[in-house]
């Protein structure tokens, strides 16, 4: 027995277009799954789709669905049902982490948004997909977290609290619905190659190779790399896993990758508050919002900015 194989098994897969979601799609489907392909756009979906089929020969459907629309999921979900009349694999995957923003300028409008896709996102998924998983004799979902969820850092405040609250939910989930045969579990990534990890290099000039630099293997990951973590979880090979998170990242605690340079180094642990900001007159201030810079209002304290602001 192939305690691997997923073979004949329904598996969602959201934030499936890109990134980690799509390599878990296609790893999925290589591994026998029959699977949807699930963000936004319904061209995307399709388009992802239809190049996993072609190269994996599986069973592949492309339905969008805006997981932080809270009315939206029930559709999506009874339209996967109608199609393939099971579902055995939920990965909640489609997470944002829009942009770097201080605490001091969080808005309830920008909270909400991060909350709904990243937290409200996999519990809607989640609550609509249980029933069909249990009738159809048990399941698996996996919430896609993040390091971010054991370490807060500056201006990732929206994403760690999405990220930390998810865990704890895949610990509440788990303990409601082990007697309905559906276990449920969590993996942590840390940093992989992805649009979201482009979009904080855009932010942080440098952040891969910083985040990369902070890893016991000294790199960023692929996102293949995270799909053995996937069908582990996914399969019967975890059948007495449940309510546990898997950290996929660098073998290592410190410093986190989203922590900015001002308040942490690249090659040693994290060091607490501005004291350990770079001091020299070409250091920089790598917050996208730095007072300094004009560019909005106030940013978290690094030195230059703590001058600027005080002085
Ligand atoms: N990359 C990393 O280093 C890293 C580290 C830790 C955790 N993670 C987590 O891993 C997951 C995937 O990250 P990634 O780096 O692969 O991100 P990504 O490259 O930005 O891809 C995100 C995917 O989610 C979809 N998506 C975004 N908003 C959505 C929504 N509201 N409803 C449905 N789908 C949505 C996107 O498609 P559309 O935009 O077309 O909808 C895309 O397919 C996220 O939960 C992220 O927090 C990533």
């Amino acid at each position: 027995m192939n305690r691997f194989d997923v073979s004949g098994k329904v598996a969602i897969v959201t934030g499936g277009t890109r990134g980690l979601g799509r390599a878990i799609a296609r790893g999925l489907a290589q591994a026998g799954a029959k699977v949807v392909v699930s963000s936004r756009k319904q061209d995307r979906c399709d388009d992802v789709a239809g190049a996993i089929a072609a190269e994996t020969g599986a069973d592949v459907l492309g339905l969008a669905c805006h997981v932080g629309n809270w009315d939206e999921v029930p559709d999506f979900v009874d339209r996967v049902v109608k199609h393939f009349d099971r579902i055995d694999i939920l990965v909640n995957n489609a997470g944002i982490n829009p942009a770097l923003v201080n605490l001091l300028d969080v808005t309830p409008a920008f909270w909400d948004k991060v909350m709904d896709v990243n937290l409200k996102g996999p519990l809607r998924t989640s609550t609509l997909a249980l029933p069909h998983m249990a009738a159809g004799g048990g399941g698996s979902i996996v919430n896609v977290s993040s390091v971010g969820a054991y370490r807060g850092s500056a201006g990732q405040g929206h994403y760690s609290a999405s990220k930390s609250a998810l865990v704890t939910l895949t610990q509440s989930m788990a303990a409601e619905w082990a007697p309905l045969g559906v276990r449920v579990n969590a993996i942590s990534p840390g940093p992989f190659n992805t649009d979201m990890m482009q979009g904080g290099e855009r932010a942080m000039p440098g952040y891969t190779k910083r985040a990369g630099s902070a890893t016991m293997q000294k790199r960023v990951a692929d996102p293949d790399e995270c799909v053995g973590a996937i069908l582990y979880l996914a399969s019967d090979a975890s059948s007495y896993v449940t309510g546990e998170d898997h950290v996929i990242a660098r073998g290592g605690a410190s410093p986190s990758p989203w922590t900015p340079p001002h308040l942490g180094a690249a090659d040693g642990p994290a060091k607490p508050g501005p004291s350990s900001a770079p001091q020299s007159s070409a250091s920089v201030c790598y917050v996208p919002v730095c007072e300094e810079e004009g560019r909005a209002p106030r940013c978290p304290p690094c030195a230059r900015c703590v001058s600027t602001r005080d002085g």
